[in-house]
């Protein structure tokens, strides 16, 4: 009998178990009790667990916060859309838009430095992917993500929606520069 095929005999559970089938049950219980205790156990040890700090704002008020950041900051602008460079103090706050279908400003930072960074989404959900580093955060309206984020190697990164978004969505990718 394979297992593609009926059971044979109609009380199939009532059969005496093989022992190949015990071992890999066990196996499998032992790997996910693994793989759970791993859970929280890389919550308490893990060094780059995403923070927790959120709040309560709205796109209007996001977008004004985000606007005197850039227009504080900006040191050049880039591209045939002029985006705004903006390279903050180190250790200071770096504000980002995501909105359809861009991410906004573009900005600078240094490398070892720490900096306090506010993510929100001024319509509806997308998804912050910062490439190669394979970062992952939600990004949503009505809602302030902060964290903090020491760059430790300078280049050029992507910033990558994968949250889809519609027809734009392949197109929403931003930069985000760090330096020497
Ligand atoms: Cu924004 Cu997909």
């Amino acid at each position: 009998m394979s297992s593609l095929s009926p059971p044979a005999k109609k009380i199939w559970w009532n059969e005496p178990i093989h022992k190949s089938e015990l071992l890999w049950i066990s196996l499998v219980f032992v790997w996910g009790m693994v793989m759970t205790f791993m859970m929280p156990y890389w919550h308490v040890v893990g060094k780059q667990n995403l923070g927790t700090e959120t709040y309560k704002t709205t796109p209007k008020a996001f977008q004004a916060t985000t606007q005197e950041f850039v227009d504080k900051y900006t040191v050049r602008t880039e591209g045939p859309r002029n985006y705004p460079v903006v390279a903050p103090p180190a250790g200071g706050d770096v504000y980002l838009i995501a909105r359809l279908w861009e991410w906004w400003p573009i900005v600078e930072l240094k490398k070892g430095e720490t900096y306090r960074f506010h993510l929100s989404s001024l319509d509806w959900q997308h998804g912050f992917s910062l490439q190669p580093a394979n970062i992952n955060i939600q990004v949503v309206p009505n809602y302030e993500h902060v964290f903090t984020l020491t760059p430790n190697a300078s280049g050029e990164y992507s910033i990558i929606c994968n949250e889809y978004c519609g027809i734009g969505h392949h197109l929403m990718i931003g930069k985000l520069l760090v330096v020497d």
